[in-house]
């Protein structure tokens, strides 16, 4: 393994330059002006080192819409976009069992350039009635510690309640896309004025918020461990906040995605599909309680939701396109424009939130680790002051669904280092 040394870096963008070597997969001393020898020299520029980020919801559609994007693809585009460790969700066939977790898990460790770690279903085929095998997924070489039905709800309470159960035992946590399915029926846009404007069926907020007071409760009852998928409403941070507030609170987290930090439903005015999620964008009010409550640790974690989707899937008409937007190499700038550059975080905030607190959550322990001597390399270098345009048609996943298209956002990644391999460098993986 080889001794690269990273010149001129900010850990969490604080202090002086200082340099940083990286031997045997560790941060090996950290100092000014190191005068050591080194098998590579990475000049930084005074770049920001933060500990690599970790996605606890990606879609990499292996198996499945490999024509979408695949574990390859989606491992370029994590790496690029400063990830050490994404979570890969919903395939075809449904990762209900150990045969699909371990193949996932196996064939992101070839590719080798960020941890790939399966999300098992918690129900038989998505369905919502049968718990999947969760011990044997658990007890599988990809050893699966979070599980979710992601694109569906958990929605039965007593399915959930076991699910809670079992997971619990487990040492594992349930990650709940929450949406009360009976207020959802067609649903193709957040139930307000524009959605009545465009004549488009509503998802009224409270089909979210039902769900997560509801597994808020069960997780105080059970003990279970309960992870909010992409909170989208002002409300969802509210309950989130009076619950986290209660001692009898449990352990419940929540993440919410960068588009739900930027984009509001306005922006549905022309019909493009490319806007189309699933919980769907929604005001400036929940925008700015969304940023609020991420700011002040009531939501978690940043999660990107990346869903790539085939163009056919999102140049059709609007209630025909599927839901979802990339995420993987936009959500850095998007959480630099909507919190650093607002005020909202500073960069130890954002390993916070991109880091620590996901790898946490999911239980990950060389991950989100401080960057000091003698903890894992897994790093990112950021340069806070570079702009860049976005270009769907750019970006290393094979479908080119970014919602950012033409954007300038600011945050560029410089490095990606896993176990103190470079994995990306200047906007280029290495393998
Ligand atoms: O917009 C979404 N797309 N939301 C989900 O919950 C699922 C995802 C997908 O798989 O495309
Ligand atoms: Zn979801």
């Amino acid at each position: 393994m080889s001794r690269v040394l990273l010149k001129d870096v900010r850990p969490y963008g604080e202090g002086e330059p200082v340099d940083l070597l990286v031997d045997g997969g560790l941060i090996a001393e950290i100092g000014a002006d190191l005068r050591v020898d080194a098998d590579e020299i990475v000049h930084a520029g005074g770049a920001v080192a933060l500990p690599g980020f970790v996605d606890l919801h990606t879609h990499l559609r292996e198996p499945g819409r490999e024509d979408t994007e695949t574990i390859e693809t989606g491992s370029v585009a994590a790496a690029l976009g400063g990830y050490t460790a994404v979570f890969a969700m919903n395939t075809d066939p449904v990762a209900d069992n150990a045969v699909v977790v371990e193949h996932v898990w196996r064939r992101g460790r070839e590719v080798g350039l960020v941890d790939v770690h399966p999300v098992g279903a918690v129900t038989v085929g998505l369905a919502g009635e049968k718990l999947a095998e969760l011990g044997t997924m658990a007890r599988s070489s990809a050893g699966v510690r979070l599980f979710s039905d992601d694109g569906h709800c958990v929605h039965d309470p007593l399915v959930m309640r076991r699910a809670l159960e079992y997971t619990r035992a487990l040492g594992g946590v349930v990650a709940q896309h929450a949406e009360e399915p009976r207020l959802t029926v067609g649903a193709q846009a957040h139930e307000g004025a524009n959605a009545a404007k465009l004549g488009l069926e509503g998802w009224p907020a409270p089909a979210e918020e039902a769900i997560v007071a509801r597994d808020c409760l069960l997780s105080g009852h059970t003990g279970g461990t309960l992870h909010v998928c992409h909170v989208s409403t002002a409300g969802t941070a509210e309950i989130l906040r009076w619950w986290k507030s209660q001692e009898r609170r449990g352990r419940v987290s929540a993440e919410v995605t960068p588009h739900h930090l930027l984009l509001t439903d306005d922006l549905l005015a022309g019909y493009d599909p490319l806007y189309k999620v699933n919980p769907p964008l929604r005001t400036d009010d929940d925008v700015r309680a969304l940023r609020q409550a991420l700011a002040d640790g009531t939501v978690d974690c940043v999660a990107t939701d990346h869903a790539p989707h085939a163009d056919q899937d999102k140049t059709c008409e609007w209630s025909a396109a599927r839901p979802g937007m990339l995420g993987l190499q936009t959500a850095l700038g998007v959480v630099v424009a909507t919190m650093v550059e607002t005020g909202l975080l500073d960069w130890r905030g954002v390993a916070r939130v991109m880091s620590e607190r996901p790898a946490e959550i999911a239980g990950l322990a060389d991950q989100g680790r401080p960057v000091a001597a003698g903890e894992p390399a897994n790093l990112v270098l950021v340069d806070g002051g570079a702009r860049w345009t976005v270009r769907g048609a750019e970006l290393a996943s094979i479908a080119e669904n970014s919602p950012y298209e033409g954007m300038e956002l600011p945050g560029r990644v410089v490095a990606t280092m896993l176990r103190g391999t470079i994995t990306a460098v200047e906007g280029k993986v290495r393998r």
